[in-house]
């Protein structure tokens, strides 16, 4: 295998791709969750070349920014003017040549197009393994394709169907544009042969280019062996010249993810509504629902379920968690704890073993204990709880004083009231309570039941001399009669339908009086 080993992986990404419309250059465009730039280097980087070099020029400065973010392994090679894919190819050589007395060039050079992020490292060995066996000075990857418009056409000795030259679609004639083997711009080529054709290489042709493809003519006419290896699969090759075809291969690429996932345990109900980046890794038996996005390094551990209608980005679900209509983003949901439907866990949030973020929660930087519960209308920002704890209802952790952010801190076993604002930095201790509808400001010590909030006034009679007459009154009266004298069940409801009636001639008369 390591005979095969490329002395360098060339991969062409000058060009600026206006077809894509965008301001974002082509090859950093991105799908299930790399650029396409990075697919391709990712499937070079399967063949271990000694050298890898990209060619870039159009917005050259943000195209290596990406590349030495993405592998710092990676050379750049500069083309300033788009001269052809023959002319990236010198530049790339140039390149090496400048930084490697030793010469680089003996050995193999494999050249691929960054915009064909479909390409695996598994057909790249291929071709590699084709190359050196043969013994050609090229070898290249052709595929057979339904629609061949706009490809270079492979065409072949009618005798024995040697590869006899690549012509561009728009410089074929007639006879040649029904060919349907097409070559899909990736190539083995033998190092120094390919250096010394290039120079060779003229821009006689229809765009005044110098054309890659030539030099499989160039080498055939002094003698060299030229081969070709076909693609198993011609979606393979797919370049990207416009956001349709960006779909296409996107689409294509979830599901060979899927796919994956799936014949290793995974199941995934809906795969048309499912989307995955290539760095999400599940165990077995976990379950996805229709509707959900996983991205970055989301993991999903054995027997957890997710969605409907998830979006989780950088995310750890454990063991036999349930995540359902939820948005998360760099989130940890413990083995066996619950979140949504409808939460939304921002980064820092920790769900413990079989603790909940339920309804409609909020939280960031958060961690929650084991078995502690928080599960109706709530936001839970920058906070420590502890086991076991149950926060009420539309709680809200005040964090922020305007200016900066505070910790709070809540035990275990702790069981905090309803509509409880606790305003940090404060501290709840453990097994303490907390009164419904308290602002709590001060810390409550372990054990104690912390009340804050209005004494409760009841001013009886307020309706009857207020509102005399109304519906209100009359059930008021009602009531008071009713257990002032232990009235049948009877005489009640009598009072209990004037005081509907009451209801019902309020309500039309307001609904009179609303004008349109
Ligand atoms: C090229 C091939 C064609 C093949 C097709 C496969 C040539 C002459 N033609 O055509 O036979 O069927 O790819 O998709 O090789 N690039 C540079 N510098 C340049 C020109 C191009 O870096 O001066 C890069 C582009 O950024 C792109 C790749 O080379 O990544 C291919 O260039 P493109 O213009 O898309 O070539 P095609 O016309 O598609
Ligand atoms: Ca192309």
């Amino acid at each position: 295998m390591s005979a095969n080993r490329p002395a360098a992986v060339v991969v062409l990404a000058a060009g600026e791709g206006t077809r894509m419309k965008s301001a974002t250059p082509k090859v950093l465009h991105s799908i299930c969750g790399r650029s396409l730039v990075g697919h391709v280097v990712s499937a070079a980087r399967e063949l271990g070349p000694d050298e890898l070099v990209v060619v870039v020029g159009h917005a050259r400065e943000q195209v290596t920014a990406h590349l030495t973010a993405i592998d710092p392994g990676v050379r750049t090679a500069v083309q300033h003017e788009q001269n052809g894919t023959g002319h990236a190819v010198r530049m790339a050589l140039e390149e090496l040549a400048k930084a490697d007395e030793a010469g680089p060039l003996d050995g193999t050079v494999v050249v691929v197009c960054g915009d064909t992020p479909l390409l695996t490292g598994e057909t790249l060995r291929r071709l590699s393994a084709v190359h050196s066996a043969d013994g050609n000075s090229v070898t290249v990857l052709t595929a057979v394709v339904p629609d061949s418009t706009g490809y270079g056409r492979i065409v072949r000795d009618p005798e024995g169907g040697a590869v006899t030259a690549i012509v561009e679609h728009r410089d074929a004639s007639e006879a040649q544009r029904a060919i349907t083997e097409i070559n899909s711009g990736v190539f083995a080529f033998d190092g120094r042969l390919l250096a010394d054709a290039l120079g060779k290489v003229r821009t006689d042709n229809s765009q005044g280019e110098e054309y890659l493809t030539d030099v499989l003519g160039i080498l055939r006419e002094s003698g060299h062996r030229v081969g070709a290896a076909v693609a198993g699969d011609h979606r393979e090759i797919l370049g990207i010249n416009n956001r349709v075809q960006l779909a296409e291969a996107r689409r294509l690429l979830n599901g060979r993810l899927l796919d994956a996932a799936m014949l290793g345990g995974v199941t995934v109900v809906d795969p048309a509504s499912t989307w995955v980046d290539v760095s999400v890794t599940f165990e077995q038996d976990t379950v996805v629902h229709p509707g959900t996005q996983l991205h970055g390094v989301t993991h999903l551990a054995s027997g957890a379920e997710v969605g409907p209608n998830s979006t989780l980005t950088d995310t750890r679900v454990g063991e036999g968690a349930r995540v359902s209509f939820t948005v998360a983003e760099g989130a940890e949901v413990g083995a066996g704890a619950s979140a949504g439907p409808y939460a939304y866990l921002r980064p820092g949030t920790k769900l413990g073993r079989r603790s909940k973020a339920g309804t409609y929660v909020e939280m960031k930087n958060a961690d929650i204990g084991e078995c502690t519960k928080v599960p109706h209308l709530s936001y839970v920002g920058d906070a420590t709880i502890g086991d076991h704890t149950n926060i009420g209802a539309a709680s809200v952790f005040v964090n922020y004083d305007g200016v900066a952010k505070h910790h709070s801190t809540i035990g275990s076993h702790c069981r905090t009231g309803s509509d409880n604002m606790f305003v940090a930095p404060v501290t709840v201790g453990d097994g303490a309570y907390t009164a419904a509808g308290s602002v709590i400001t001060r810390d409550v010590p372990p054990g104690s039941l912390a009340v804050a909030r209005g004494q409760q006034r009841n001013i009886e009679g307020w309706v009857a001399r207020k509102r005399p007459g109304s519906a209100a009154a009359q059930a008021a009266e009602a009531a008071r009669e009713a257990s002032a004298r232990g009235a049948s069940a009877g005489e009640a409801s009598a009072h209990k339908a004037s005081a509907d009636e009451a209801s019902a001639r309020e309500t039309s008369a307001r609904e009179a009086s609303d004008g349109e």
